[in-house]
């Protein structure tokens, strides 16, 4: 049988573990031809393997898929680097001749109340994140426009990865939300510019057992595996790889959209939007402070 994937291929940012290895790992059983990358790095992003396999996690998870006949490659450049970026692009090309899917997975956590949060928590993570999503979309979204203009039908796709961390707000994520809800905004401004190169641009908001949520108060009793064999495992990361194949393949048209998924439950995210007032306050009047003091509770804010 032909897989949905078939004939696609396909980088996947982190993909050495967790979420990005179960998004490679269904990606090769699909047919698509994947460069598997990650730097493997500490959850908090200390540069060290932390695998404990001198192979290094994304080249694990390519023999994995070798070994079981599909293609990959592995790439291990840092994704919120410039150059890193340009590189892991010429992975693809190198290997396979094409890109045509990028699945924005790789991220870090330094969980901290802001009032304690240093500049290096701070910035550290909104880099691997925000950057760390930019800088590849940039890369990939070049190659597209390319192609595009030389007159090839693009039929290109970019996953990215948010989390409701950002979206609905979460206490002790300043750096990590800012970044994620940041996600979801260059989600729908890289879907508004690229559509015209026949690229569109969606995200998934996961919720599932990897070390980042095992490693969460609270979180980590919540998100193992049930006990009997019977009962579905509504945390297995596996279960968020089928919506990110199915965004990837070209019989989907969604774009600009942000995606909850946990277990089998998927639900769309409505963005920012105006509230509509039956009584918007009038255009042609600057107000003074007095009178917002009165007006202001008509907007139900
Ligand atoms: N697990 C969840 O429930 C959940 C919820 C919401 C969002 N997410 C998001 O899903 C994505 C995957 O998370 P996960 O839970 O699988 O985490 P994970 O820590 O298991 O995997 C992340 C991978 O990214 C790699 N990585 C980190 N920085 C990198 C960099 N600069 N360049 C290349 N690789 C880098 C790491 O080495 C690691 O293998 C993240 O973006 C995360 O924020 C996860």
């Amino acid at each position: 049988m032909m897989g949905a994937l078939e004939g696609r291929v396909a980088i996947i940012t982190g993909a050495g573990r967790g979420l990005g290895r179960e998004h490679a790992l269904l990606f090769a059983r699909e047919g698509a031809r994947v460069i598997v990358n990650d730097l493997d790095v500490t959850m908090d992003g200390g540069a060290t393997n932390s695998s404990g396999d001198d192979r290094g996690a994304a080249q694990q998870v390519v023999d994995e898929i070798v070994a079981t006949g599909g293609q990959a490659v592995a790439n291990t450049d840092d994704i919120a680097d410039w150059e890193g970026g340009r590189r892991l692009l010429n992975t693809a090309l190198d290997a396979f001749g094409e890109l045509h899917v990028l699945v924005n997975n790789a991220g870090i956590l330094r969980d901290r109340m802001l009032v304690n949060m240093t500049e290096d928590e701070w910035d550290s993570v909104i880099r691997a994140h925000l950057k760390g999503h930019l800088v590849p979309i940039r890369w990939a979204a070049d190659h597209w426009r390319q192609r595009s203009k030389a007159g090839h039908q693009v039929q290109a796709a970019v996953v990215n990865s948010s989390s409701t961390s950002g979206l609905l707000g979460n206490a002790g994520q300043a750096n990590y939300g800012a970044a994620k809800a940041g996600i979801a905004a260059l989600t729908i401004i890289a879907a508004q510019e690229l559509e015209h190169y026949g690229v569109r641009v969606n995200a998934v908001v996961p919720a599932a057992r990897t070390r980042m949520t095992e490693a969460t108060p609270g979180l980590s009793e919540m998100v193992q595996p049930p006990q009997e064999p019977d009962v579905f495992d509504q945390w297995d990361p596996a279960n968020t790889s089928p919506v990110v194949a199915y965004l990837s393949g070209t019989s989907c048209r969604t774009t600009g959209k942000v995606f909850f998924v946990q277990g089998g439950r998927i639900q769309v995210f409505r963005p920012w939007a105006l509230v509509e007032a039956d009584d918007k306050l009038d255009n042609n009047h600057r107000w003074t402070v007095a009178e917002l003091e009165a007006e202001m509770a008509r907007l139900g804010a």
